[in-house]
Order: structure tokens, then sequence, then C-alpha cells
């Protein structure tokens, strides 16, 4: 398979997808492709709706973003970093990953290379995607085109761990494939690749990273339990601990977003085909699951304690993105807060200055950044660890209160003994 010059086409343009055509938009000729128009139309107007890059790395590139998925044709690498998410009964909805699949097929010339970054279950590059690859483009695998598999590291809103900085895994179907793939990462990446064995060692390694953090942040949400009925300070317990070598700094907190949270329904779905039931691994998941309604009962219970009556009660949520620092609302958990606490009848106001307005209105029915007469609240909760929120004064947070004086800060950004001392009731994971 001897070729001439490289040229990428990038299939699905999220926050996956966008800093990777970027990223190879540096060095070669690079299509970007999305079946969503409206995401094209932008990125064509220069407006990067990822927030990920930036509206003027989107401006300068000479990407071709495109609808037209026979463009693809032109590519002889093909990059497919489309959604892999978890139906209603949590098991993988793998309809993105096999319909981008078949437009790549549809849309394959000779010689490619095709390599799936979404994040999967270890096989499936090959059992699923292949077969499709070869059906649609009436090619052989091996013969006629190639597969590879490279998972994706990058961490939306982390400026630091960027997809140029961090070591990339790189797989192959065989020996020329990896090194072909791992040549085109090196040219783009400044700290390398590691090649795997093989597709599905490195499709199993991607699972495991974000597995291994929920296991570990479920683990930290079970002490946050058992030392609330303690009655003991997690953080206390945590910080105490942390002082020995070999203790693993983590901390409770809600588990949201479309990777940890997910990820592991795959792993789990897998091996379940395979007769073995991951007793760690759903546990976890059940534990991260279930601290929406941890935190919404100590809601409740804090607000009975003042002699507050639930329907009259007023709670006010600041931030409902998955994460800090970004606008991604996909899976937040503070979504299960608001709506467990609108089930108790409670009022709850809502803001973020990231969200967008519409996209948390049409996907989860909330609006947002309603209280524009700031009536004050008998809580306040810092859900999210937006930098906005982090250093906020003493003066603003007593601005949201009444007389009840209620902090509940989930991500534990604040100042306890100072909001203690200003006669806040504090409340913390
Ligand atoms: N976002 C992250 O932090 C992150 C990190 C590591 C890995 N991943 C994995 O990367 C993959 C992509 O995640 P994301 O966050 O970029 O998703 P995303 O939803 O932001 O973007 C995916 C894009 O794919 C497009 N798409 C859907 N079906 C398509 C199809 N058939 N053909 C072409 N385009 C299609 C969508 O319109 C969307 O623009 C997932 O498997 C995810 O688990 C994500």
């Amino acid at each position: 398979m001897e070729e001439c010059e490289i040229k990428i086409g990038v299939v699905g343009l999220g926050y996956v997808g966008i800093p990777l055509a970027i990223a190879f938009d540096k060095k070669y000729k690079t299509i970007g492709f999305d079946i969503n128009k409206e995401k094209i139309e932008k990125y064509k107007n220069g407006i990067d709706v990822t927030n990920e890059v930036g509206n003027e790395k989107i401006k300068e590139s000479n990407i071709e973003f495109t609808n037209d998925s026979k463009k693809l044709s032109e590519c002889n690498r093909i990059i497919v970093a489309v959604p892999t998410p978890v139906d209603e009964n949590k098991a993988p909805n793998l309809e993105p990953v096999i319909g981008a699949s078949k437009i790549v097929g549809k849309n394959l010339s000779k010689g490619t290379i095709v390599i799936y970054e979404s994040t999967v279950y270890p096989g499936l590059t090959e059992e699923i995607c292949m077969p499709i690859l070869e059906e649609k483009s009436g090619m052989k695998c091996g013969k006629d085109f190639k597969i590879a598999y490279s998972p994706e590291r990058v961490n939306p809103g982390d400026k630091v761990h960027k997809f140029e900085n961090i070591k990339k895994i790189v797989s192959g179907m065989d020996e020329e494939t990896l090194e072909k793939v791992a040549n085109l990462y090196e040219s783009v990446l400044k700290n390398g690749v590691y090649k795997a064995s093989s597709i599905k060692v490195a499709e199993a390694a991607k699972v495991i990273e974000n597995s291994q953090r929920d296991v570990n942040i479920a683990f930290a949400n079970e002490i946050a339990i058992m030392c609330n009925k303690l009655g003991i300070d997690t953080n206390d317990v945590l910080d105490a601990a942390c002082t020995k070598w070999n203790f693993l700094n983590f901390r409770p907190g809600l588990v949201g977003g479309h990777c940890i949270g997910v990820d592991p329904y795959y792993l789990i779905t897998k091996v379940e085909k395979l007769g073995y039931n991951s007793v760690l691994l759903s546990s976890s998941r059940k534990v991260n699951e279930s601290i929406s309604s941890f935190i919404v009962d100590n809601i409740v219970e804090k607000l009975k304690s003042k002699n507050v009556k639930l329907d009259e009660a007023k709670v006010q949520i600041l931030g409902v993105t998955f994460k800090e620092n970004v606008n991604d609302i996909r899976n937040s958990k503070v979504i299960d807060i608001i709506k467990e606490l609108e089930k108790r009848n409670i009022k709850v106001y809502v803001e973020d200055p990231y969200a967008n307005f519409e996209e948390v209105s049409k996907e989860y029915n909330i609006k947002i950044n309603q209280n524009e007469n700031n009536e004050k609240v008998d809580v306040l909760v810092f859900a999210v660890a937006h930098n906005q929120y982090k250093n906020m004064k003493a003066n603003e947070i007593l601005e949201y209160l009444n007389e009840n004086r209620i902090v509940f800060d989930i991500k534990n950004i604040l100042d306890k003994e100072s909001l203690i001392s200003l006669g806040i009731d504090y409340w913390r994971l």
C-alpha cells in the first residue's frame, strides 16, 4: 500500500474531533466532516461550538468543514471521533459509531487507514466496525484498507493536558499500520505515542483508565456517606489519610459527563456477555449514581432542621455543567439534584456562566439564570467548581442567602471555617 500525500478526514467534530482536526490541519490537508449541519455552519463561520480551541483557531485553520460525506473519499487517513453514549438501560448505544462506519465505508478509498478514536469496549473496532466498513465499501480489510485504534485522552476545560502534549496510545491491525499510525500522531504530538500490542489492548486500556477513576471516586463517595453517618468531616479524614505516602488522594463528588460515568458500562456489558459480572465496576457505578440523591436528602434534612416547609423552601444552584469551566451539560448529575429537589416541591433556581440557556431548556426543560430579582434563598448549592464560584467573596455569598444561611459546598471549593464564622450552616460531601 504505497501512497502519496497524507490527507486526513476527521469524522465527528465535537470535543474530541475539533482539537484533532486543528492539530492535524497544521501539517496536513484536513477535512472535517459531521452530520450535524448547524455545527458545520458554525465552524465555517469561525465559531468553536465546543469552546475547546477557540474561535480564532477555527478561523485561522484551513480545515475544509463539510456535511458532504463524499469528500471523505479524498482522504487516506480517516479518524472517527463520534459519541459512544449509553441508552436508558445503561447499555452501549452504538448507533453513532455504526452510523459513522457506514458513512466511512461508503466513501472509502483503497489504501486508507481508518482510525477509531471513540471510546469503545475491547473488540468493538474489529467485531462491529470493521465488518461494516467491508460491507459498505465492498473492499477487504487488510488488503484494500486498514483499521487502527487510538483512544482519546483529552480532558475538556483542562488547559494543561491538551491533545498536543499528552502521550497517546496507538494501535493497528498489523505492524505496518501501527507504524504508519504512530508516525502520523507523532508528527503532531509533543510527548509521542505508546504503541499498544493490539487494537483490543488499546481499547481496553482506554476503558480501564476511566473505570479506575470511577472506582476510586466511588470509594471516596462511600467514605463521604460513611463519614456523614459517623458525624465527621470527610475532607478532614481524607486530609489526614493523605499524609500516608501511598494513600490515593481522591475526593468525593458527582460523576457526570460522557466518559467516566459512561465508559465503565461499556466494559461491564462486554464482560457480562463473556459470562463475567464485574462486581466492583457495577457497585462503583451504583455508588456514584446515588450521590445526587444523597445530597438532596441532606438538603431536605437541613431545611427540616430549620423548620422550613419544603413547599416554601428555595434553593439556588450554582453551576449545571458536568464539570468546571466548560459548557458541556451532557449527563450532568446536577440535573438529577435539580429534578429531585423539584419532585419534593422545592423551588429551585439555577445559574451557570457557561451553559447555554436554550440547550439546557431543550435538553432538560430547566430554565437557567431566572432569579433576576435576586430572591433570597434558604440553601445555596455550589454544584460546579467554575472559577467564578471558586473566587466568590463572602459578601457575594451572603447576598444570595436569607436568614437560614445554608451552604452546600459539593466541590469543596470554599473556606469552610470562614463561612462558619459568618454564621453560615456549611455542608460538604
Ligand atoms: N469529550 C471528552 O472528554 C472525551 C475524552 C476522551 C474520549 N472521548 C470519546 O470520544 C468520542 C467523542 O466524544 P465527544 O465528546 O467529542 O462527542 P461530541 O458529542 O462532542 O461530538 C461528536 C460529534 O460526532 C457527530 N456525529 C454523530 N454521529 C455521527 C456520524 N454518524 N457521522 C459523523 N458525525 C457524527 C456529532 O454530531 C458530534 O458533533 C466518544 O467516544 C467519547 O467517549 C471523549
